[in-house]
């Protein structure tokens, strides 16, 4: 493994045993409910793309993906509610059973804007699947038909997830431990 940032550590939170097992888990249940439907992923940048692709290939259903970049202003560990489209679908959800892919719901800003904004796009159905639900910091509810495992209030780094674009290659999902922290 590439030696840590300087000042900083990380410490595995949900290792990457338990996360593949979660992960096939999740794409066999996703292949029962969708009932051979012709379903699109909608992959939400940079996130959840490791998660995606280990997701899609326990999928047993004909699937098409596109992907989406959002971005919240404010500062980079905390969201602030107001959701900008970096790069938008390349296809019409029009008429499409569609499951938005995410890494992470933490106060649930970004995921209630999105599922708003897809609604209105007249998907025939309209879905979340999240690797990870931080339910401490919640601001609004968003429905999460799937979720992979619930986390303390804690900064995560690892399996597509990032700082400061740092750290998605980490195999496990980790604390990111920031020196003088405990
Ligand atoms: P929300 O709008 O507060 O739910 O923020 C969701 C987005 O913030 C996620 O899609 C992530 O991109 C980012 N985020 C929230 N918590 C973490 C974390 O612990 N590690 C890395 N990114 C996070
Ligand atoms: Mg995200």
């Amino acid at each position: 493994m590439a030696p840590p940032y300087p000042g900083e550590r990380t410490e595995p939170l949900v290792m990457h045993e338990q996360i593949a097992h979660k992960v096939e888990v999740l794409g066999r249940r996703i292949t029962v409910d969708y009932e051979q439907k012709p379903l699109t992923l909608i992959v939400i940048l940079k996130g959840a793309f490791m998660f995606a692709a280990d997701l899609a290939r326990h999928i047993d259903l004909p699937i098409t993906m596109d992907f989406m970049a959002l971005s919240s202003y404010g500062e980079s560990t905390r969201s602030s509610g107001i959701v900008k489209i970096q790069k938008d679908l390349d296809h019409s959800v029009d008429g499409r059973h569609v499951l938005i892919v995410e890494d992470i719901v933490d106060t649930g800003l970004t995921l209630n804007y999105l599922f708003g904004h897809l609604k209105a796009r007249g998907p025939l159905s309209l879905r979340i699947c999240t690797l990870l639900d931080k339910p401490e910091r919640r601001k609004v509810a968003v429905p999460m038909h799937y979720k992979g495992f619930e986390i303390p209030d804690q900064f995560v780094v690892g399996y597509g997830l990032d700082v400061d674009e740092r750290y998605r290659n980490l195999p496990d999902v980790c604390r990111l431990i920031r020196e003088g922290e405990a």
